[in-house]
This record gives structure tokens, C-alpha cells and sequence, in this order.
């Protein structure tokens, strides 16, 4: 099968930000365009007291690994810029795995930084979710403010209120129909999507904003996403496209040299570092969508680049972002600086592990047996890599011949219609693969389309097993084996 991503490692012309957001105290009270600032004693236009409603926030990087920095420094920043914003830690829920800062890997011990100049974004940022407990169950469970249904973490939810507005962002590896975790299984779009009407049933927001960088992350909402629901998306992707890394290590502008892997995501740092350069009380969210949309298009070439999407109800693009980043008083006159900046380049997300793993090789001395570890895990990570590939290849030309199957594994439905008619199916045929096969890993969730093809093609689930022990018979051993790394499904 002929991978429609590139692996080569393509330099991107694009414009890159100082970014070095100007600092200042913010007013802790937000009030609407046109308030009046209250006389002194009065107290009722305390946040949520001000017609807005209380802002509230979801922050999800959904991986793990020093390979994986920048999911986590692109959650951190978004975190500072909410907190200088003036949206309250109590009414933002962090989810990362927090296996960053403290490093041996990390050059600098504590620290995160999500640009090559940018300052430390990983003090303050709260606990709630670390380790085993970032989870897509978790992540629900705090959406839906169900203390109850949480496991492990602070238990910190989202205990919204009709007139409140709730803003969301999520970074990692993604595929067709699913967003990584660091713990399986992954998040499936059906269920997400599901979660998002229990919560609009609930009555418990006015309006929601949603942010998603993860490759093919266009297909969470690509045919699925309601445009009653009071919510407005971005994706990093379109549904069938690699998202990309970027201030990537060997690359314009690089990060300081003794960083080893990427520290930023192109879509991510272009909203973020849009956010930090602008008046929110005076940008809209229509047109961040569009900065955003071109800085992260590759100068609309879409060589190293992606085509950022947008779903859900578009009647309310007009209003201001801060009522959903809040707004930093310090950024009042400040306008738009982002596209007189140097030339930079990005690296598709599912090379950006390879490229961590060969600086790590490379920098490591002579015949350590660190560095004997590093080229067994590279050699395998290669070998697991080709093997996913053509175990899918090959399912597909048993399943629909050696002609068709390439083609029916890769097919891509008409712009509208959702990746699978039937989500039970697709995480059933993933748990058959990789019974026989092996973990997907972060990878392997590229292949979600060739499994949802599998159903959409209604294969049944015992066809299925017979074609994964042909081609896999006993693989499923090792490292990669289900019985270490779980299910995906
Ligand atoms: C507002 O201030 C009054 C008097 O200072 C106090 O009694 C009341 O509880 C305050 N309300 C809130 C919501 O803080
Ligand atoms: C919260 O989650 C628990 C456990 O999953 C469930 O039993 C309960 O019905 C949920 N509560 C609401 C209000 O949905
Ligand atoms: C913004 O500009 C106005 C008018 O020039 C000035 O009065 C105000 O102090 C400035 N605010 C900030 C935060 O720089």
C-alpha cells in the first residue's frame, strides 16, 4: 500500500512568532464590551455574575513519551494564556500524562517551554489528570461534570451552569475516527460525539469552542457533528490528512540545541500564538480561524502542512474570543505580529517519534548501552512500523481480492458522511487485528480507515479473524503484543 503521507522531512516557509507575550496583571473581573466598572462594594459583576457566565476549560495532550514533548507543551501554554486571561485554575481541568518536566531526557529539569525563545509554560499548571488517570473515560466523566464517574485524579470537573461558556482543546496523534490517549483505549468519535449531546441535553453551557490538532482529526466530526448543539470546532486536519510538528530539532527555527525532539504543533502554536498577540475583546472567532487556516496551510501549498477544518453551529463565529480565552488586559493595544516572522518548518506527527529516536541515537557516545537500547528500539519501532503496513495490505487483498483490496481499504467517503455507519464494528475488527497482530501503537491508528472500510464493506467479524491468523499467525508476541500494550478498543 502506497502511504499517502510523506516521509521525507519537508521545510516549511511559514511565519514564526516571537510570541513572547507581554506580561502584566490582569483584572480579575471580566465584564461585557461596554460595562460600566462597578462602584466600589459591589460585588455582582463577579465572573459568572456578568451575563457571560463562569469560562470554563478542558485541556487534553493525549501522549505520553519524551517523543511526544510538544503535546504537552502546546497543553501547558494554552494554560498560561487561559490563567493570563483571567479564566480561574478552579474552572480549568489539565489532563497530561506529566512525564515531560521531569525527564532525564529534558535538558532543562522542571521546565517547558513551547518555543524556541518561549519562557517556562509548565509552572503552575495544576495536576488534575496525570498518568494512568488520562483516560478517554476520564475525560468524559469531568466533561459531563460527573464526579462520580472519575477515576484517580483531583477530580475536578466541569460543573457548569446554563450561561457559561466552555472551551476545549486537545493535542496529540490521531487517525481516521479516534484521538490518542496515553492510556487505552483511545477516544472514538461516536462516543465523543454522544458525550457532547448528553452535555447540551444537561442544559449546562450557552455556548462551547472546541480546538483539535491530531492528524485526520477532521474525521471526529467529518459527518458526525450536530449544528444544534451550540458548539463550534476546529481541527488541525482535514479528515484524511497528517497534522504536523513543529520547532522541530534540525529544523527553521530550531529549538536550543540540546533539545532532542519537536516543541510545538504547527496548528497549535499558530492559535496560541495568534491569542497572545491580540486583543480578544476585538478578535473574533471567525477570524483566528482564519489566521490560524493560513499559517498552518504550508502558504496554502499543504506540502507540510494541513488543511484546518471547521464543524458544528457557525452562527456564532462574530463573537469575541475572550469569551471563551478570556482576555489579557496587557494585550489591549497590541495588533498582529505573527506574519513578519522568519521561515520554519514541520514534520509530519507520526515521523516526528522517528526523528526523536535517531537525534537520541546520534547524540548518545560510542558504545554505551544506552545507545545499543535506543538502536534496538528504533530497529524494532521500523520493523513493528512495516509490519502494521502490510499485515493491512494483506487483510485486504484476502478480504476483497488482490486487485480491490488496496482501494477498498483506502476508499474515502463523499465530504458529509461519517469514516463508519456502524462504531461498535470498527473497535470490534480493531480488537481482532490486533489479537492476531499486535498493538496498532500511536502509528498504527492511521490504519482506523482500513478497519472502518472493513465494516462498511460488511465483512463479519469471524471473516475477519480467519484473514488476521493467516496473515499474522503468531506475531503477536513481544513488546508490541496486546498482552502488554492493551486494546485500542
Ligand atoms: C456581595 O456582597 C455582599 C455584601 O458585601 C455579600 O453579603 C454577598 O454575599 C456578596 N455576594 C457574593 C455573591 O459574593
Ligand atoms: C455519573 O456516573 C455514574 C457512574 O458511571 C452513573 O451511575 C451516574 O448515572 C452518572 N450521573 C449522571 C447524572 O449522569
Ligand atoms: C492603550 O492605548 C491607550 C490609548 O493610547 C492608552 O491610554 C492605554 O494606556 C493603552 N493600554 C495599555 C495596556 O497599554
Amino acid at each position: 500500500m502506497a502511504p499517502r503521507w510523506c516521509f521525507a522531512l519537508l521545510l516549511l516557509l511559514c511565519a514564526a512568532a516571537g510570541a513572547d507575550a507581554s506580561k502584566g496583571k490582569w483584572d480579575p473581573v471580566i465584564r461585557m464590551p461596554g460595562e460600566e466598572e462597578p462602584a466600589t462594594g459591589d460585588n455582582s459583576s463577579e465572573e459568572g455574575e456578568d451575563g457571560v457566565g463562569t469560562r470554563w476549560a478542558v485541556l487534553v495532550a493525549g501522549s505520553s513519551g519524551y517523543g511526544n514533548y510538544r503535546h504537552q507543551a502546546d497543553i501547558c501554554h494554552a494554560y498560561q494564556i487561559l490563567r493570563k486571561g483571567g479564566v480561574k485554575e478552579e474552572n480549568i481541568v489539565v489532563f497530561m500524562y506529566d512525564d515531560i518536566a521531569n525527564n532525564p531526557l529534558n535538558p532543562r529539569p522542571g521546565v517547558i517551554i513551547n518555543h524556541p525563545e518561549g519562557e517556562d509554560v509548565y509552572a503552575g499548571v495544576p495536576k488534575d489528570y496525570t498518568g494512568e488517570a488520562v483516560t478517554a473515560k476520564n475525560f468524559y466523566a469531568v466533561l459531563l461534570g460527573n464526579k462520580t464517574a472519575v477515576t484517580g485524579g483531583s477530580k475536578k470537573v466541569i460543573d457548569s451552569k446554563p450561561n457559561d461558556h466552555i472551551f476545549i482543546y486537545y493535542s496529540d496523534h490521531g487517525g481516521p475516527g479516534v484521538l490518542g490517549m496515553p492510556n487505552l483505549p483511545y477516544l472514538y468519535a461516536a462516543d465523543f460525539i454522544k458525550v457532547l449531546q448528553e452535555k447540551h441535553a444537561s442544559n449546562t453551557y450557552a455556548k462551547m469552542v472546541i480546538y483539535v490538532e491530531a492528524c485526520e482529526s477532521g474525521s471526529i466530526f467529518e459527518g458526525l457533528m450536530p449544528a444544534d448543539l451550540n458548539i463550534y470546532v476546529t481541527t488541525a486536519s482535514n479528515a484524511e490528512e497528517s497534522s504536523w510538528g513543529t520547532y522541530c530539532p534540525g529544523m527553521e527555527p530550531s529549538p536550543p540545541s540540546e533539545y532532542i525532539t519537536c516543541l510545538g504543533d504547527l496548528y497549535s502554536i499558530s492559535w496560541m500564538e495568534d491569542s497572545e498577540t491580540n486583543n480578544l475583546k476585538e478578535e473574533t472567532i471567525k477570524k483566528q480561524y482564519e489566521v490560524v487556516k493560513k499559517r498552518t496551510s504550508d502558504m496554502n501549498s499543504y506540502s507540510a502542512g494541513s488543511h484546518v477544518m471547521e464543524y458544528g453551529d457557525m452562527t456564532f463565529k462574530d463573537e469575541k474570543l475572550y469569551l471563551y480565552q478570556g482576555f489579557n488586559p496587557a494585550n489591549t493595544n497590541i495588533t498582529n505580529k505573527l506574519f513578519l516572522q522568519a521561515p520554519k518548518a514541520a514534520i509530519n506527527q507520526r515521523d516526528a517519534d522517528l526523528l526523536f529516536l535517531w537525534r537520541r541515537y546520534e547524540l548518545l557516545h560510542g558504545k554505551s548501552k544506552e545507545k545499543a537500547n535506543v538502536l534496538t528500539e528504533i530497529s524494532e519501532t521500523v520493523a513493528h512500523r512495516k509490519h502494521l503496513d502490510n499485515s493491512i495490505d494483506f487483510i485486504g487483498k484476502l478480504l476483497f481480492g488482490f486487485e480491490n483490496g488496496p482501494s477498498e481499504l483506502q476508499a474515502v467517503r463523499p465530504s458529509g458522511k461519517p469514516l463508519v455507519d456502524d462504531w461498535d464494528c470498527l473497535k470490534r475488527m480493531v480488537r481482532i487485528f490486533e489479537s492476531h497482530c499486535g498493538s496498532l501503537t500511536q502509528y498504527g491508528m492511521k490504519h482506523m480507515r482500513a478497519f472502518a472500510n472493513i465494516c462498511n464493506n460488511g465483512v463479519s467479524g469471524t471473516t475477519m479473524k480467519e484473514a488476521s491468523i493467516n496473515t499474522c499467525g503468531g506475531h503477536n508476541s513481544a513488546r508490541l503484543s496486546t498482552l502488554i500494550q492493551g486494546y485500542s478498543a
